[in-house]
């Protein structure tokens, strides 16, 4: 009677652990007691009888646990497993990394692959083969982010954090021969100081492209494919004179407000026009630099001879990008984590 009664009561998996404990416990259970007080004791003629109401009581108890065994659980220890679980949202790709990899996919769709360098680079890769001048600005220590106690080493093997993705071109033609189609995103940084449009960290995709018979053509039509296939293709570029070391001509590219459609409005200052990336065609300088290390494996390679191929190369702003593309008005939103943000992208 009493297993019958403890059995109706069997409907979490810690009442059902309890009543087996109780009763089937290897050293303190009922049966185990039963057994060692009554059984081995009873006299000859009882233990027959007593015996079989033994093994009737057992099995009892071992059906009442297999029926709750089958029955559907309804609650378990404390847990209510009716109630609506906890949703595990899926991740998004995070929007910055998803505009770098749409303007990568343009340039795939081209024929380009992905080639990816280090982000701590020597002086060497960084400026000296891209033709900085030894004074130029940009290695001052205002821009650029050096390794501490490198001194004593020379000058080219100085480690600094990239301050750009263009010393990857040189990685990149210093171990292979043209054609070359790449594409090189990754992380930059400079010691600016954070404001709504700087971040000491951000990132680039840049471009190059080197072959027989590259032309700054070549370099207009391939950006305005581009910038069409990333802002649509209503979307005009043009071209201004600019100036970088390792390209000339240099220019800059500015694409039709997006905002406004060219007609002039606040985000592009009544221009019109959103200046978006540098761009230019290789400087001999560079394919010169380039020669000068392949000639250390190879005394006899002329395969960067700059009379006989030429090449474009471009630099963009990733961050300055996915701002326009959503019209986000501060860079810092990419690196809060917060979700408020985020989940306009989910
Ligand atoms: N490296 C340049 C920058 O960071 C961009 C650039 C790349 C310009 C390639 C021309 C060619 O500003």
């Amino acid at each position: 009677a009493q297993v019958r009664a403890e059995a109706a009561t069997l409907t979490t998996a810690e009442a059902q652990e309890n009543f087996r404990l109780h009763w089937l416990g290897r050293k303190q259970g009922r049966l185990k007691l039963i057994s060692e007080a009554w059984l081995k004791s009873a006299p000859a003629e009882a233990r027959k009888p007593l015996g079989i109401r033994f093994n009737q009581l057992k099995q009892q108890i071992e059906q009442a646990l297999e029926v709750q065994a089958g029955a559907p659980k309804t609650a378990v220890a404390g847990i209510d497993i009716t109630l609506p679980g906890l949703v595990r949202e899926p991740g998004i790709e995070h929007p910055l990394l998803k505009a770098m990899h749409e303007i990568v996919a343009v340039f795939h769709n081209l024929g380009y692959s992905t080639n990816l360098g280090p982000q701590v680079e020597t002086d060497f890769y960084n400026f000296e083969a891209l033709n900085f001048p030894p004074n130029h600005p940009a290695r001052d220590t205002q821009d650029t982010l050096l390794v501490a106690d490198q001194q004593k080493k020379p000058s080219r093997d100085r480690l600094l954090m990239r301050t750009h993705t263009s010393p990857v071109q040189i990685r990149t033609m210093v171990a292979q021969a043209p054609p070359v189609r790449i594409v090189i995103p990754g992380k930059v940084h400079r010691n600016d100081a954070a404001d709504a449009t700087h971040s000491p960290i951000f990132h680039q995709v840049e471009g190059l492209c080197v072959d027989t018979n590259i032309t700054f053509s070549d370099l207009k039509g391939t950006l305005d494919h581009a910038m069409k296939a990333l802002f649509g293709s209503a979307v005009k570029t043009r071209f201004f004179p600019s100036f970088f070391p390792f390209t000339e001509p240099s220019a800059d590219v500015q694409i039709s407000c997006i905002f406004c459609g060219g007609k002039g409005c606040r985000k592009c200052k009544h221009s019109g026009w959103i200046e978006l990336l540098g761009c230019g065609m290789v400087d001999p300088a560079v394919f010169a630099a380039v020669t000068s290390e392949r000639r250390k494996t190879d005394p006899a390679d002329d395969a960067y001879n700059p009379e006989k191929i030429s090449g474009f190369a471009f630099g963009m702003g990733v961050e300055r990008i996915a701002m326009i593309q959503h019209g986000i008005s501060d860079i810092g939103h990419f690196y809060s984590g917060d979700m408020r943000f985020l989940e306009q992208f989910a």
